[in-house]
């Protein structure tokens, strides 16, 4: 764990420091997501509290028609959007026009990797006849938001981070244990948490590393964990060689053949090979 002027950045100070400089909720979001909390709530309303917010709107609509979902024919109103998806799909890519919101250079990779993270799990979660497939893309999408919150907020830590994966030619996850004393996994939960994620958006972005941690959506960790692992590997070239774990109780979860796997790498390759995500 590295010292901040002189005072150890304990998990409590990081938190704290996490917590204090994360970004507001645009006006529009705020008022959506109160909306949202409420049971009954109808499509039209949240469609119109939306669309008082024509730069959201349009951010929101790019990313229900992008890759990840498929959806034949282009989806044109928010209504239509929401009945489709549900609210838990929109919250979750309501969190992503925040988090990617500007695609800076430095973040290019980051949003590249979620968005193929997003299309996999959708694979995955659709070749396991999940109900909740469009969920976990959104999951898949969100699975790594603490990453670019550290790079945005938090450069010199971020720098320590990525010469400490150089050194020791390590995953994220090592380099950011030595430097923070924690993951960005548990970053994830702390924002998650403070932004009142639904149950299981949280446990998808906050135990992707650590499956047997999710005690209420078991799948939706798992789902989130093979995608990663799938990408890294697709994505596999000299000087990317390095992969995250896949967790055992992935396997054991989503009751794994390589028969199923087979198939969904087949499916990653098709929809993958020329995918250009520009920005957000
Ligand atoms: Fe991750
Ligand atoms: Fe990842």
């Amino acid at each position: 764990m590295k010292m901040q002027h002189g005072n150890p950045l304990t998990p409590d100070v990081l938190k704290e420091k996490v917590l204090e400089r994360l970004p507001t909720f645009p006006r529009v979001v705020q008022e959506a997501w109160k909306l949202m909390q409420r049971p009954n709530v109808s499509p039209e309303a949240i469609s119109e509290v939306i669309g008082k917010d024509i730069a959201l709107t349009a951010k929101v609509l790019k990313l229900v028609n992008s890759p990840f979902y498929g959806f034949p024919n282009r989806i044109a109103s928010l209504k239509h959007a929401i009945i489709l998806l549900g609210l838990n799909t929109i919250r979750g890519l309501l969190i992503s026009t925040v988090v990617f919101g500007e695609i800076t250079p430095p973040l290019m990779e980051i949003w590249e990797h979620a968005c193929e993270c997003a299309t996999t799990a959708g694979i995955i979660a659709r070749r396991l006849g999940s109900k909740a497939s469009d969920e976990m893309t959104v999951a898949g999408l969100l699975h790594d938001m603490s990453k670019a919150f550290l790079k945005v907020y938090f450069p010199d830590l971020d720098a320590q981070i990525e010469a400490v994966k150089k050194r020791n030619k390590c995953v994220d996850l090592s380099a950011e244990r030595e430097i923070l004393g924690l993951g960005h996994d548990v970053i994830n939960l702390w924002m998650a948490e403070k932004w009142h994620f639904p149950a299981s958006l949280k446990e998808a972005l906050a135990y992707h590393h650590q499956v047997g941690k999710a005690k209420e959506h078991p799948q939706f960790a798992a789902v989130v964990n093979l995608a990663d692992v799938l990408i890294h590997i697709y994505r596999l070239k000299p000087g990317k060689e390095l992969i995250p774990e896949i967790d055992a109780e992935t396997c054991r979860i989503l009751n794994l053949s390589p028969e199923f796997l087979l198939e969904v790498i087949k499916e990653m390759d098709k929809s993958l090979y020329a995918s250009d995500w520009g920005e957000l």
